[in-house]
C-alpha cells in the first residue's frame, strides 16, 4: 500500500502519540509499582510482630519425660498468667513447644525449626546438659537467646553470649554434696558410679570427687557405665569390696533407681547420694525401698516458706492437681526471666532481648527457686537445697548458700 505524504504524516503523528502514551503509561505503572514495593519494604522494617513468639525445647517423651512434662506445665501456666495480665509490651505471648526426647540430635533439629520456620525470638530450653550443648551453639550462631531451665554443666553457657540458664552449676552442686557427706554425714570413704558418656553425670562426679578429696575424704572407687547399660552388678561388686560409707550416683531418676535396687540386692548398705537428676516422683515408684534414706542436692524445696514460692506451689496445685517439682519451678523462673529481659529490651528484637536478659541477670532476678545474680558467664549464683528421700517424699534437710 502506497501512502501519500499527508497520510504518511498522519500515521507518523499517530505512532508518535502512541509512543508517548505508552511511555507515560509505562512510567506511571512502574512508578506506582516501585512506590508500592517501597511502601511494603518500609512497612516491613518498622513492623513489630503482633504476638511475641517464644520456642520451648524440652523432653516430653523418652528417659526423662517427667522433666519435660513438668517444664511444659509451668511454662503454660506462666504464659496464661502473663497474657491474662495484658501480655508483654502490649503484645500477647505465643509459645511453640517441641519435644527433643532428651536426644541431642533432635534438640539441634527442633532448635533450627523453631528459629527458621516458626521465627521465635527466644527459646526456653533445653533441659539436660547434653541437649543444651547441642542446641545452644545453633541459637548462638543465629543470635537467638536461649535460656535453659535446668542444664547444670558449666560448659553450657560457654557456647556463647546468647546462652543463659536459671539454675546453679555442677561445680557448686558437687561441692555441696561432698561437704554434706563429709561434714554432716561423717563419711570418710566415698565411691562414685556414673555414665561416662553424659556431660552432666561425668562432670558432676568429677566435681564431687575433687571436693571430697580436698576436704580430706578418700575416694575408694570410681566406676562408670554407658547409657545403654542396665546391669551394674560388676561395678557394684567392685564397689562393695571397697566398703564405702557413701556412693555418689549423679544420674537421672531411672538409672539411679535401677542402680539402687541392684546395689541393695548385693547387700550394699552405704548411703546413696546424688544431684538434681533425682528429682522426679518416679524415683520412689521405680526405686521403692532401695532409694529410701538417700540424699540429693536440688534447686528448690516445696517446704520453702518464701511467700512467692508458696504462691507458685498453690497455683500449680490448683491447676494441675499435683505439686510442682524443681523442673516446673525452674521452667517458671526461666520464662519470667525471659519476660523481664523482653521488658528491659523494650522491643521484640532478639539482640536487644539478649542484652535485656543479661541486664536483668546482672541487676538480680528473684524467682520461685530463689534469688540470683549472674556471673561473667551468665551463670546464676544461687543457693542449693539438700533433700532426703524419706517415706516416699523429699524432706528438706538444709539450704546451702553459694
Ligand atoms: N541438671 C541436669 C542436667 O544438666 C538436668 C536436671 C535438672 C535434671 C534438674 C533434674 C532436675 O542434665
Amino acid at each position: 500500500m502506497k501512502l501519500n505524504f499527508s497520510e504518511r504524516k498522519g500515521v507518523f503523528i499517530l505512532s508518535k502519540r502512541l509512543l508517548v502514551l505508552i511511555t507515560v503509561f509505562a512510567l506511571v505503572f512502574s512508578l506506582s509499582f516501585a512506590g508500592c514495593a517501597k511502601k511494603e519494604g518500609a512497612k516491613e522494617e518498622t513492623k513489630e510482630p503482633e504476638v511475641i513468639k517464644i520456642g520451648v525445647v524440652t523432653p516430653l517423651t523418652g528417659d526423662v519425660a517427667t522433666f519435660g512434662q513438668s517444664t511444659k506445665k509451668a511454662v503454660e501456666m506462666a504464659v496464661e498468667e502473663i497474657n491474662a495480665a495484658g501480655g508483654v509490651l502490649g503484645k500477647k505471648i505465643e509459645v511453640v513447644i517441641e519435644d527433643d526426647r532428651n536426644d541431642p540430635k533432635e534438640t539441634a533439629n527442633v532448635v533450627r525449626k523453631l528459629i527458621d520456620q516458626d521465627k521465635v525470638v527466644a527459646i526456653i530450653g533445653s533441659l539436660t546438659s547434653k541437649c543444651s550443648l547441642a542446641g545452644m551453639p545453633i541459637a548462638n550462631a543465629k543470635k537467638i537467646p536461649m535460656i535453659s531451665n535446668a542444664s547444670t554443666n558449666p560448659k553450657v553457657t560457654l557456647t556463647g553470649p546468647y546462652a543463659f540458664r536459671v539454675c546453679f552449676i555442677d561445680d557448686f552442686q558437687g561441692q555441696v554434696m561432698a561437704k554434706f557427706a563429709y561434714e554432716e554425714l561423717g563419711a570418710k570413704k566415698a565411691a562414685v558410679l556414673y555414665d561416662i558418656g553424659n556431660d552432666y553425670t561425668k562432670g558432676l562426679a568429677e566435681y564431687f570427687v575433687k571436693s571430697f578429696k580436698e576436704l580430706g575424704g578418700e575416694i575408694v572407687a570410681e566406676e562408670t557405665y554407658q547409657q545403654a547399660d542396665n546391669d551394674f552388678n560388676a561395678q557394684l561388686t567392685s564397689i562393695k569390696g571397697k566398703n564405702p560409707d557413701v556412693i555418689f550416683l549423679p544420674d537421672y531418676y531411672q538409672k539411679v533407681s535401677l542402680i539402687a535396687k541392684q546395689a541393695r540386692g548385693l547387700g550394699i548398705k552405704a548411703t546413696f547420694l546424688g544431684g538434681d537428676g533425682w528429682d522426679s516422683p518416679e524415683l520412689f515408684k521405680l526405686g521403692g525401698e532401695a532409694i529410701e534414706g538417700g540424699y540429693f542436692s536440688n534447686h528448690y524445696s516445696q517446704q520453702d516458706p518464701d511467700p512467692k514460692t508458696q504462691e507458685f506451689i498453690k497455683k500449680f496445685e490448683e491447676k494441675y492437681g499435683e505439686k510442682p517439682d524443681a523442673l516446673a519451678a525452674l521452667g517458671y523462673d526461666a520464662f519470667y526471666y525471659l519476660v523481664e529481659g523482653i521488658k528491659k529490651a523494650g522491643k521484640v528484637d532478639s539482640v536487644a532481648i539478649r542484652d535485656g536478659i543479661e541486664a536483668v541477670g546482672k541487676a538480680g532476678f528473684s524467682g520461685v527457686t530463689g534469688k540470683f545474680t549472674i556471673d561473667e558467664n551468665r551463670n546464676p549464683i544461687k543457693a542449693a537445697v539438700v533433700l532426703k528421700v524419706e517415706g516416699g517424699q523429699f524432706k528438706f534437710v538444709k539450704r546451702v548458700e553459694p
